[in-house]
């Protein structure tokens, strides 16, 4: 019943962290669009920066950006932050849903280090804050203004997170925790730097006096860096649906090639909205991800001393195999208090069950290391090398002629 419950929770709070980043990013999104699209110049009245004509669900809108405050300050103002708020609050209750409640087996990995799970949330919730710590230091320091060097110093900080944390937690946990510090930044310069520096603006318009521009110069700084993190935390946010990238044995040199990527591609569209044209980002990336598709290319495990004097399994110890390491979880009725129904809807209850998903089965537990989850039953390289022979042997030709 509890598991059943929690999969509820974790069903509701994830839908909700999707419609509230949806909204989030799609307004930010739309904000750069504007922006880039201002006519600037044509019939302006003198207090405009610009105007923007568009058609969008069967209607003409008109839109005016003002150089300054409005006056009188209009009664009703749109501020765009609850999206934010509520993206990290349900981001927060999510990590926590998943991964903390059930730490031993999302957090941990005994073939990567021997922690508490205490430890290993610690070290999670350590990460969001350091994070935000280390990186508003960097904002008010004078590194922000050179923004070349800004970006290649918190690009390798972020990659030595990815490794840092690659050395104490499962690869799952590392790279969520990678997207939930920069999730964090993100939302963190939403409340404390973009809505108090509009704040002020809006108090100063409305005492009327001259406003100091300086906040807001601050804010749209975050605001680009926020700009920048969209992707690369997009991708981290539904890399758990790649195994290959996390089950890699560099899984953070993997992260950090696709958080390069996302922030590049970013770079490429801030550069043509403004009307730059620049031929080689593009290319550049997709270099970078054709050679990641190499990296993470499948690698069959070292047969170890142990596995090479046993004979190859049999059907029937191979069932045996799964009984022991996948069962608990991956069954109709999971032994697993964990799980009221088989995760992902993976079953393993019968012969047949197994033969029918061989690259499924060896994706997970054979080219990676991710399943068992958390290696909970202890399942060894031998184990795992013995079992890739076997489904290899499944999908050869000679297997399938067998009935
Ligand atoms: C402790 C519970 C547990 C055990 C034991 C376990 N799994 Fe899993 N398995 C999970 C969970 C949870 C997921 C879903 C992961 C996710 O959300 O990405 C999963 C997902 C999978 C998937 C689907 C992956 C996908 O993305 O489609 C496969 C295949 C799989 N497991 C195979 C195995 C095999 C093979 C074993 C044994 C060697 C095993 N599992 C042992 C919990 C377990």
């Amino acid at each position: 019943m509890e598991a059943h419950i929690v999969e509820w929770l974790n069903l509701t709070v994830r839908w909700i962290h999707m419609i509230t980043g949806i909204a989030w990013i799609g307004a930010s999104f739309y904000f750069i669009f504007l922006e880039n699209n201002l006519n600037r110049i044509q019939k302006l009245r003198p207090e405009l920066a610009g105007n923007l004509w568009a058609i969008h669900g069967g209607g003409f809108y008109y839109l005016e950006k003002y150089k300054l405050a409005p006056d009188p300050v209009p009664e009703h103002l749109h501020w765009f932050k609850w999206e934010a708020y509520f993206t990290w609050i349900s981001g927060v209750a999510l990590l926590a849903i998943v991964y903390y409640y059930n730490a031993s087996f999302y957090m941990l990995d005994p073939g990567v280090a021997d922690i508490s799970a205490n430890t290993a949330i610690g070290i999670g919730i350590a990460t969001m804050v350091l994070g935000w710590l280390i990186y508003d230091l960097m904002c008010k320091s004078a590194l922000v203004n050179k923004g070349w060097l800004f970006a290649i110093i918190g690009f390798v900080l972020v990659t030595a997170l990815a490794y840092g944390l690659s050395q104490f937690l499962s690869a799952r946990a590392a790279y969520i925790h990678v997207g939930a510090m920069l999730g964090t930044l993100m939302a963190a310069n939403v409340f404390f730097v973009i809505i108090p520096a509009q704040k002020a603006m809006v108090k100063a318009a409305l005492n009327g006096e001259d406003f100091d521009p300086l906040p807001g110069q601050k804010a749209l700084t975050r605001s680009i860096h926020n700009n920048y993190m969209t992707l690369p935390v997009l991708f981290i946010m539904i890399s758990n649906h790649f195994p290959s990238t996390f089950g890699n044995s560099n899984s953070w040199l993997i992260l950090a090639g696709l958080i390069l990527v996302g922030a590049a591609v970013r770079h490429w569209f801030n550069l043509r909205g403004k009307g730059q044209k620049n031929y080689w980002l593009l290319p550049a990336s997709i270099i970078i991800l054709l050679a990641l598709v190499y990296l993470t290319r499948p690698i069959a495990l070292p047969v170890s001393a142990d596995a090479s004097n046993v004979t190859a399994l049999t059907d029937a110890s191979a069932f045996e195999l799964i009984d022991i390491h996948c069962s608990s979880c991956h069954s109709v009725n999971p032994s697993s208090t964990m799980f009221a129904a088989a995760p992902k809807g993976v079953v393993f209850d019968t012969l047949a069950d197994i033969k029918a998903n061989p690259s499924l089965i060896k994706a997970q537990t054979v080219n990676s290391k991710i399943m068992p989850l958390g290696n909970s039953t202890n399942m060894q390289d031998s184990e795992r090398q013995l079992l890739g022979n076997w489904l290899d042997q499944l999908a050869s030709p000679q297997a399938a002629q067998q009935p």
